[in-house]
């Protein structure tokens, strides 16, 4: 296992781009199971949870290679329903395959994902939503198992806004007979952006970024050529960066206009940041002011920036509070910014943070994605050298992380731990 040594203390200056968004390639990937022949998919991320995707999608029979930021799959020979615990386990979006399974094979056997460290990460929306397609849904052995010779289209409502359960539901819904209904659908880029891949399949869906998205089924979908959105979620967490350390970063390759409430609070927090096109400039100011938070489904303020935007608030002058709506656990880098010496207290599913003048560098363990990324923040603006254990949690949604801190100008290493 690696660790990445961090020496607080810089300011970052620079321009990086941003990579293609892991919460958009993930379904677009696997939308791929819906046709029978060679797509090709650009400006795909390098991650850990990618090459998952890819053994998964081998697993089910499609074929599929990696040639840098293209990924080209033809799903024409897939032939297994099943996608077993051990690959499952490694990656919950693997969950994803289980509309398309159904949809292509009339039948699937996916192993139930389980939770995580940031909550128990249920799935009764996903197979709710399947069942009123028409699949018969059973659960055996810790897998679910699901049969439909025909899906019909249905009116579905979501009593919880749920990300990959609306994009498994659009996948199942778009080779069904009628017209499927998601109501209280999430509003993510990401599932605009599947969408989008889905239409130029030859699929009917309209409404996608509204809670309302109407599919009408067609009897079969055409491969495609696409690329991959920017990830609003990596360009994020630099622009923290960029508010944490007084610095000037520009951002390449984003899209700012997937960004707006985070621009909105890091504006309040102090930094100046300038919009173009596809670019954004954040500077950081000498004094970071206290801002509240509460994270909500899109277009609210993104519970996946959550631990990032904290330790912003860790470093500002005054209190501040960070309510997280969206998942039950989701405060696990508190106690490892506690050691750094953040002043934050923890009430239900609120922290209460009081800004002190700087952290201190400390060994520390990562526990989640997010929560890896917020730590190499910390050590960013720590006193002295932070080393950040279990860093595997890092590289599943980060491509190449020390490496863009260092042509910022940062003192990131990574070593074998
Ligand atoms: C997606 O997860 C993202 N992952 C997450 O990003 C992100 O944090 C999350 O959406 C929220 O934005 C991918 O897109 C691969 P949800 P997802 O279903 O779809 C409850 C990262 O760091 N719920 O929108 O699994 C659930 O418990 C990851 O990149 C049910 O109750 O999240 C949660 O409280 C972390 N029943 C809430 O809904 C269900 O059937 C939102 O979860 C499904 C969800």
């Amino acid at each position: 296992m690696d660790k990445i040594i961090v020496e607080g203390g810089r300011t970052l200056s620079g321009v990086i781009a941003i990579s293609g968004a892991k919460n958009a390639a993930l379904p677009i990937l696997i939308s791929s199971l819906l046709t029978d022949g060679l797509n090709t998919y650009n400006n795909v991320p390098d991650l850990k949870d990618i090459h998952s995707t890819c053994v998964l999608l081998q697993n089910q029979g499609a074929h599929v290679e990696m040639n840098g930021d293209c990924v080209t799959i033809d799903a024409g020979d897939l032939h297994n329903p099943e996608a077993p615990y051990d690959l499952v386990r490694k990656m919950r979006a693997s969950i994803l395959v289980l509309g398309p399974l159904v949809a292509r094979l009339k039948k699937a056997r996916v192993s139930l994902p389980g939770g995580c460290a940031i909550g128990a990460r249920p799935i009764n929306l996903h197979l709710k939503g399947l069942a009123s397609l028409g699949a018969k849904i059973e659960l055996q052995h810790g897998y679910v198992e699901a049969k439909a010779d025909r899906l019909t289209g249905a009116d579905i409502f979501f009593d919880t806004v749920t990300v990959t359960g609306t994009e498994n539901l659009m996948m199942a819904a778009a080779l069904a007979d009628g017209v499927t209904v998601l109501r209280n659908a999430a509003r993510e880029p990401e599932v605009v952006a599947l969408a989008d891949v889905l239409n130029q399949m030859g699929a009917d869906i309209q409404g996608a970024g509204t809670s309302v998205i109407t599919i009408t089924g067609v009897s079969s979908l055409h491969p495609v050529s696409v690329s991959i959105i920017p990830d609003r979620i990596e360009a994020g967490t630099f622009m923290v960066a960029a508010a944490l350390t007084h610095g000037n970063i520009t951002l390449t390759h984003c899209e700012p206009g997937h960004m707006q409430a985070l621009i909105e609070k890091l504006r309040l927090a102090g930094a100046v940041i300038k919009i173009s096109d596809k670019s954004v400039q954040v500077i950081g100011p000498e004094r970071i002011a206290s801002v509240d938070i509460k994270t909500l489904p899109y277009p609210g303020f993104p519970t996946d920036m959550q631990a990032q935007f904290m330790v912003l608030m860790s470093v500002a002058s005054g209190l501040s509070i960070i309510s997280e709506t969206i998942f039950e656990n989701r405060f696990i880098h508190v106690s490892e910014l506690q050691r750094m010496g953040a002043d934050i207290t923890i009430s239900g599913n609120a922290a209460v943070i009081k800004g002190m003048p700087y952290l201190s560098g400390a060994p520390v363990m990562a526990s989640d994605l997010r929560a890896s990324a917020s730590l190499i923040l910390a050590g960013l603006v720590a006193q002295g050298q932070t080393e950040v254990h279990r860093v595997y949690h890092l590289d599943r949604g980060y491509e190449a992380m020390e490496k863009k801190f260092e042509k910022l100008g940062a003192s990131v290493l990574r070593v074998k731990d």
